[in-house]
C-alpha cells in the first residue's frame, strides 16, 4: 500500500515509520522545512527510543522518504493520513482543529483515483463529517473516503504500542475504505490484534473516551493516596488489591504529581467541552480535570513542609522534569508547577533531566541546570523526585546523603521504599505511604 503521512509530529513520524517497517511505501510530509532536512540528514526531531534506527533502516530500504510538498504523494497514496496537531484552543479549552481543515483543503484537489483520507490526529466527534465536506465541497467528482483511525501511542513505547496494540480501532461506513484499511494494519494478524470496525462518529468518541477514563483511574489512586496519608494506609498496596481483580485491572494506577503530556489534559478538556455544547455534561471528566490541575499545584507544598515551612534562601534539588520518562516532552508536565512555586516560595532550583532539559530551558527561566543527578544534588537543602527516570532508580544513596545540606527527600513517583530510607538515615516523604 502506498501511504502519505500529512504532519511528522510524535504521532506522524512513528506511525509513518511503523507502516513503512510494516512493508508499506511511505512519505512523510512536513511543511516545516528545517525539520525535513534533518529527517533526511537523519536526526529526529523528537526523543523516542527506537524511532532513529527504525527510520534509518525504512529510508535506506526505500520504503520511508520525507517531503515537503504533498503533491506527489497524496496522489500516488491509497492512504492518506492526516496526523497533524489539534492543541487546545486558547481560551476555550475545545481542540483547535485548523490545521486538521488546512490539510483537508490542501489535499482536495491532489486525489487521484480512490484515496481513503484517515484522521490519525485526535478530533471531536463530528470531525470526520467536516472533513468529508470540506473535500467534496472542494472536489465534487473525488472519489474517497472519510476514516477515523485514532492512534494509542504512550510517548517512550510509542513503537511496541503500534506494533503491538492492544487493539485498532477504525470508523467507516465505507466497505472500500475497510478492505484498504484491513490491509494496512494486516502485519498485525500475526499478533491477533483486533481490528474493531465502528461508526466514525463512534470511533471518534472511543479515543477520548479511553484518555478519559485512563486520566480517571490515575486521579482516583492520587486520591486514594492522600486519603492513605490521611488515614496511614499503603496507596501501592490498594492498588495491587484493588488491581489483581480483572474487573478493575491493574494498570495506571501509580499514584503520583498528577498526569500530564500531550494527550491526558488536552483530550480530557476537550472531551468537557464536546459534552457540554452536545446538553450531556460528563461531570466526572470534568471533576477529573480540576482535581488534577489542583494537584500539580499542590505538590510544591509538599516540598514546603519537608523543609518545616520555609523555602527562603533554601536550594531545591529537582530530579527529572519531563511529565514522563523515556521522552522529551514538556507538556504540562507536573515540574511546569512545581518549579515556579518553589521559587516563588524564595528557594534556589537546581534541576537535571536526561532528556527534557533542552526545552525546559525554555520554559522554566530561573531554574539552574545541571549535568547530571549528583550535580543537581550537590548542596541542596532537599531532592524532589518528580520523574522516574531509570536512572533515579538506583542512586548512590549514601552519595546523596553526603552531597545534600541535609538528608531530605521528597520522591514524588514513590522510587524508593520509606522504611529503607528511613534506614539510611534520611528525612523521606512520598505519596500515599504513612
Ligand atoms: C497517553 C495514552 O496512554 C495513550 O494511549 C494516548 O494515545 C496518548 O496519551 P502518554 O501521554 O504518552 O500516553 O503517557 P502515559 O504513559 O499514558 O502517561 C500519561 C501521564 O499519566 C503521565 O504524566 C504519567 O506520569 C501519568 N501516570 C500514568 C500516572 O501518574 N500514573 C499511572 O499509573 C500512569
Amino acid at each position: 500500500m502506498r501511504v502519505a503521512m500529512i504532519g511528522t509530529g510524535y504521532v506522524g513520524l512513528v506511525s509513518g515509520a511503523c507502516f513503512a517497517d510494516f512493508g508499506h511505501e511511505v512519505t512523510c510530509v512536513d511543511k516545516d522545512a528545517d525539520k525535513i532536512a534533518r529527517l533526511h540528514d537523519g536526526i529526529m526531531p523528537i526523543y523516542e527510543p527506537g524511532l532513529e534506527d527504525l527510520v534509518a533502516a525504512n529510508v535506506r530500504d526505500g520504503r520511508l522518504s520525507f517531503a515537503t510538498e504533498s503533491q506527489e504523494a497524496v496522489a500516488a497514496a491509497d492512504a492518506v493520513f492526516i496526523a497533524v496537531g489539534t492543541p487546545s484552543r486558547r481560551g476555550d479549552g475545545h481542540a483547535d482543529l485548523s490545521y486538521v481543515y488546512a490539510v483537508a483543503e490542501e489535499i482536495a484537489g491532489m486525489l487521484d483515483g480512490f484515496t481513503v483520507v484517515v484522521t490519525k490526529s485526535t478530533v471531536p466527534v463530528g470531525t470526520g463529517d467536516e472533513i468529508e465536506r470540506i473535500i467534496r465541497a472542494l472536489r465534487p467528482d473525488a472519489d474517497f473516503a472519510v476514516v477515523s483511525n485514532p492512534e494509542f501511542l504512550r510517548e517512550g513505547a510509542a513503537i511496541s504500542d503500534f506494533k503491538r496494540p492492544d487493539r485498532v480501532v477504525v470508523g467507516t461506513e465505507d466497505e472500500r475504505a475497510r478492505v484498504v484499511m484491513t490491509e494496512l494494519y494486516r502485519p498485525l494478524n500475526l499478533n491477533e490484534t483486533p481490528i474493531l470496525f465502528t461508526g466514525r462518529r463512534t470511533s471518534e468518541l472511543i479515543k477520548y473516551a479511553a484518555n478519559a477514563f485512563l486520566a480517571l483511574k490515575i486521579t482516583f489512586i492520587n486520591e486514594m493516596a492522600d486519603l492513605c496519608e490521611a488515614v496511614g494506609a499503603d496507596v501501592q498496596q490498594v492498588a495491587r488489591g484493588i488491581g489483581l481483580d480483572k474487573r478493575i485491572g491493574s494498570k495506571f494506577l501509580h499514584a503520583g504529581p498528577g498526569y500530564g503530556g500531550s494527550c491526558f489534559p488536552k483530550d480530557t478538556l476537550a472531551l468537557v467541552r464536546t459534552a457540554s455544547d452536545a446538553g450531556s455534561p460528563v461531570r466526572l471528566v470534568e471533576t477529573t480535570v480540576s482535581i488534577n490541575d489542583a494537584r500539580k499545584k499542590a505538590m510544591a507544598d509538599r516540598v514546603v513542609k519537608a523543609l518545616d515551612g520555609d523555602l527562603t534562601g533554601k536550594t531545591v534539588a529537582l530530579l527529572g522534569l519531563t511529565f514522563k520518562p523515556n521522552t522529551d516532552d514538556m507538556r504540562d508536565a507536573p515540574s511546569l508547577d512545581v518549579a515556579p512555586a518553589l521559587m516563588a516560595a524564595g528557594a534556589t532550583v537546581q534541576a537535571f533531566d536526561p532528556e527534557g532539559m533542552k526545552e525546559a530551558a525554555h520554559l522554566l527561566p530561573g531554574v539552574v541546570f545541571k549535568d547530571g543527578p549528583y550535580d543537581a544534588v550537590a548542596g541542596a537543602d532537599v531532592v524532589v523526585i518528580l520523574t522516574e527516570w531509570d536512572q533515579f532508580r538506583a542512586l548512590d544513596l549514601d552519595r546523596v546523603k553526603l552531597l545534600l545540606k541535609r538528608p531530605v527527600m521528597v520522591d514524588l513517583r514513590n522510587v524508593y521504599r520509606p522504611d529503607d530510607m528511613r534506614a539510611r538515615g534520611f528525612r523521606y516523604a512520598s505519596i500515599g505511604r504513612a
